[in-house]
């Protein structure tokens, strides 16, 4: 099989690379860049570089879109900013199926991206057919979809936890999500407050509470559990390269017990070879999940009231390894081929 990765040179398509070359059924890797057409690939990647061997191109060099259509690809993996994804996939959509990893065609309702992104979804007309890449929750749909929506790393990272238990029982009032990133998930694009005299020994929370343009995608997934369900959410970034850790407050209407939530999650999971409830004896951290594509979650009780704990890495289960899962569920592989389920140390 061919699979396409459009934006090579950023961070999740870089990662998409490297899953794509370990990956048992691709036989053909086109990397597509519109910053570095024609230039080697171990030129921008060095680490990569020659040691890539499934690129299509002669010299394994950056293709560009245009290329890559006649390249026909089965699978077209978009690793490219919100707003611009969609217009770039464009000659891709009726010829292969798209996995894409921007925000375009995650939220359903135009008012509601129209509230988050500043202007209407750049393809409103496709908005029926993208399906929403949660695995865990629309395996069904995924199997069937030739446009897939990859969720992003904070909504993915909240809504496990949350989704089943929501749906089983009640909840009072606003749930609080408190988020902590890594700096990869800003991008690899040069800003400012991204620099490392920025960001090293310093933290802080940015857009809180519904400034952040997840908490429309957040409330869109969780509403569907559990409709009214209101969320106040806070990202801070932290200085991690990669990595993405969840608290999540939410007030029950009744008493809440162990068995209640571990049931709940259990059920619901039974299936998804990337979750991993760890229960209520153990905090989950960043580093249990690095390099995986596990979403590892936690809790304690104090009677009504449940803080969650998840944890992803916002590269893999955040971004390029859930849109890899994705491509599996899509295409019937099995499910983990050529992802880990066991993290780095
Ligand atoms: N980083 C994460 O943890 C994470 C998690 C979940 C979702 N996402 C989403 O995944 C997408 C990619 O994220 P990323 O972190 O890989 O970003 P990134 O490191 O900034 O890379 C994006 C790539 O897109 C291409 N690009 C940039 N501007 C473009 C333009 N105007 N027109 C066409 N191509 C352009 C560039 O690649 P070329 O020059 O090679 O074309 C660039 O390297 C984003 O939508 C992001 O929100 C990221």
């Amino acid at each position: 099989m061919k699979a396409a990765v459009i934006g090579a040179t950023g961070y999740t398509g870089q990662v998409l690379l490297r899953l794509l070359e370990n990956h048992p059924k691709i036989k053909t890797i086109i990397p597509v860049s519109s910053s570095k057409t024609g230039t080697p690939l171990s030129a921008a990647d060095p680490a990569i570089g020659k040691a890539l061997k499934k690129t299509a191109d002669v010299d394994s060099k950056y293709v560009s879109v245009a290329q890559a259509v006649e390249m026909k690809p089965d699978v077209v993996f978009a690793a490219l900013p919100h707003l611009k994804s969609a217009e770039v996939c464009a000659p891709f959509f009726d010829r292969a199926v798209v996995i894409d990893l921007s925000a375009d065609f995650r939220i359903k309702d135009r008012a509601v991206f129209r509230e988050a992104y500043g202007q209407e979804p750049p393809r409103p007309d496709l908005l029926d057919r993208a399906v929403f890449g949660l695995v865990e929750i629309y395996k069904k749909e995924i199997k069937k979809a030739s446009l897939i929506a990859n969720p992003g790393c904070y909504p993915t990272c909240t809504t496990l936890p949350l989704y089943p238990v929501l749906k089983k029982y009640k909840h009072t009032g606003a749930v609080v999500v408190n988020a902590l990133s890594g700096i990869s998930g800003a991008g690899k694009n040069l800003k400012e407050n991204l620099m490392y005299c920025q960001r090293d020994e310093s933290c802080g929370a940015y857009n809180p509470g519904k400034l952040h343009r997840h908490t429309q995608e957040i409330e869109q997934e969780l509403n569907k559990a559990r409709p009214g369900t209101d969320i106040f959410f806070t990202p801070h970034l932290v200085p991690l390269k990669r990595g993405m850790a969840v608290t999540s407050f939410v007030s029950f209407k009744k008493e809440i017990t162990d068995e209640m939530i571990e049931t709940a999650l259990n059920r619901f999971y039974k299936n998804s070879p990337f979750v991993n409830i760890v229960g209520s004896g153990r905090i989950p951290e960043t580093a249990d999940v690095l390099g995986s594509n596990r979403c590892d979650i936690g809790w304690r009780i104090f009677g009504k009231q449940v803080i969650f704990m998840s944890v992803i890495d916002n590269l893999m289960k955040g971004a390029s390894g859930q849109a890899v899962q994705n491509m599996n569920v899509r295409f019937g592989f099995k499910e983990t081929s050529g992802l880990n389920v066991f993290g780095d140390l």
